[in-house]
């Protein structure tokens, strides 16, 4: 990496795992071994069960209020500091890289220490329960994340295109490599010529693209891999 023009990182739940945010799918810690996907993260879990749906994120927002960044978050701000051209596209919700000095941060899936006001994206308001109240127009807050079946951020997805097409080096790290459009970013950076390297204890789709497949934890690896690439001086 240390004469990489251009390096992007793609990173999921699994780069927070080590700041005690769970992630979603792993055997050991999965959420959704406990809540069917359908049961949370949908705007239509939200209107027909509001309460559960907004419980469960005030719970996760708690935990990631209390988490700090890990040593994996802090090696790739580092990075950011030490290459030309650095991205950092993350499915993650929990605003870990950016209290971790990232400042090129693409957050495909919003933030949930944000709320916003339901009204702007549900077709109707949900049923009784627990959200608080729009205080401009008293429809339901919801949290400021992307729900399976919702749109990206404007612009979000194109901005990642962009950085995947253009990098010279690849990182995918702890990610399953599953949810789409992330999913399609390690292949759009392999199909323009860049080197995937993945993080990440597990195999996952991923690897086949991957020229080099570090098995081992984020908060280990990345600062290992930060410091041997530029140790030479
Ligand atoms: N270091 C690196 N990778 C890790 C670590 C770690 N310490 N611990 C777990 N992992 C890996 C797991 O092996 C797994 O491949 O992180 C990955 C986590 O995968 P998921 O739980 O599926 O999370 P993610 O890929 O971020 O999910 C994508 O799905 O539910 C939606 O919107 C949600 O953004 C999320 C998206």
């Amino acid at each position: 990496m240390r004469g990489a023009r251009g390096v992007a990182a793609l990173t999921g739940s699994g780069v927070s795992a080590e700041s005690g945010v769970p992630t979603f799918r792993d055997a050991q810690t999965g959420l959704w071994e406990r809540f069917d996907p359908e049961e949370l993260a949908t705007p239509e879990a939200f209107l027909r069960d509001p309460k559960l749906v907004w419980e469960w994120y005030s719970w996760r927002r708690e935990l990631v209020a209390r988490a700090e960044p890990n040593p994996a978050h802090r090696a790739l701000a580092d990075l950011e500091r030490r290459v030309p051209s650095f991205a950092l596209i993350t499915q993650n919700v929990d605003g870990l890289h950016r209290r971790a000095g990232s400042r090129n941060v693409i957050e495909l899936h919003g933030n949930i220490l944000r709320t916003v006001c339901s009204a702007e994206r549900l077709p109707r308001e949900p049923g009784e329960g627990a959200p608080p109240r729009c205080p401009r127009c008293g429809a339901p807050l919801r949290p400021d994340v992307v729900w399976f079946g919702e749109a990206l951020p404007p612009g979000a997805m194109e901005a990642a295109s962009e950085a995947a097409r253009s990098c010279e080096v690849f990182l995918c790290v702890g990610t399953s490599g599953v949810v789409y459009p992330a999913a399609g970013l390690p292949r759009e950076a392999a199909g323009a010529g860049a080197l995937v390297v993945e993080v990440n204890p597990e195999p996952t789709p991923v690897t086949p693209l991957a020229a080099f497949a570090l098995r081992g934890r984020a908060g280990e690896l990345l600062p290992a891999l930060v410091a041997a690439a530029f140790s030479a001086g």
